[in-house]
């Protein structure tokens, strides 16, 4: 997996790579206010795939958009790879998200007329980064998403599942230190399914990637080290599936914990 690792980007295993501290946001709807996190504290070590579980409405989206620097926090902080995330200007926030933090939803968000190849490129050609670059980048990543042989084909002639694996090489592109996936099979079969989930660990195992990855799905959880189970906007436990790929044990303590 030298394709999605340089020597410069290594974050040594061990290192804690996401730290979140008493993490707070109001929102204000309409005249009242919702508490979306009510505190939330954790962190994510270097080469770990962590998964976040909890009732619809239990603040999932809005942690993970907390740590890719999306929205601002209203009370807490953020560090990832040490550099608090709050103390930034928003240009500088911007910057050091698309540098270091790659992002996937569940609606894959490619663009209906590009390639593949050139949906994930296309970062690279607006930063001004040469087409032989870009193209071997490119390459390197489709290879590692298993669809070299898709480069050519535009997402409406691409499964959904394919297409996620299209939006997953494109958001590896800068060799991020965090993955962050919001229900990133939200929309896909169970087939596709565990080929993103599998995926996505092979992205933590070999390529070193932190991963947090929001999912309703015990058996996508399964494949994650650790399930982190938010409540109300509160960890209310954490479940250790240590990647077995093991439903049974999370779906059961996952009951205990948010039922
Ligand atoms: N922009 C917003 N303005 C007002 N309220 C919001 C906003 N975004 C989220 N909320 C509220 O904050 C709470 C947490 O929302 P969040 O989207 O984080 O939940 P979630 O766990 O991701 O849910 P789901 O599983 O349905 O995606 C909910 O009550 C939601 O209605
Ligand atoms: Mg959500």
């Amino acid at each position: 997996m030298e394709a999605i690792e340089t020597a410069q980007s290594k974050v040594p295993r061990g290192l804690v790579v996401v730290d979140v501290r008493d993490l707070r946001k109001v929102y204000d709807s309409f005249g009242h206010r919702v508490k979306a996190l009510d505190g939330v504290t954790l962190s994510v070590k270097a080469g770990r795939f962590s998964a976040i579980m909890g009732a619809s409405g239990s603040g999932k989206s809005t942690l993970l958009h907390l740590i890719g620097g999306l929205t601002r926090p209203t009370e807490g902080q953020v560090w990832v790879e040490g550099n608090n995330l709050g103390a930034m200007s928003d240009r500088a926030r911007t910057i050091f998200r698309r540098r270091r933090i790659g992002i996937i939803f569940q609606e894959y968000n490619l663009l209906p007329t590009l390639t593949a190849a050139e949906n994930v490129a296309l970062p690279w050609l607006l930063d001004g980064k040469t087409v032989r670059e870009t193209r071997r980048r490119v390459g390197e990543l489709l290879k590692l998403v298993h669809l070299e042989e898709r480069a050519e084909h535009r997402p409406d002639a691409l499964s959904g599942g394919e297409q996620q694996r299209v939006a997953i090489a494109r958001a590896l592109l800068n060799d991020p230190a965090v993955v962050l996936a919001d229900e990133p099979t939200g929309n896909l079969d169970s087939k596709q399914s565990a080929e993103v989930w599998k995926l996505l660990r092979r992205i933590a195992d070999e390529g070193g990637k932190t991963i947090l990855m929001v999912t309703h799905e015990a058996a996508g959880a399964a494949h994650a080290d650790e399930a982190i189970v938010l409540k109300d906007g509160q960890v209310v436990g954490r479940l250790e599936p240590k990647g077995s790929a093991d439903a049974s044990l999370v779906a059961t303590g996952y009951q205990e914990l948010a039922g």
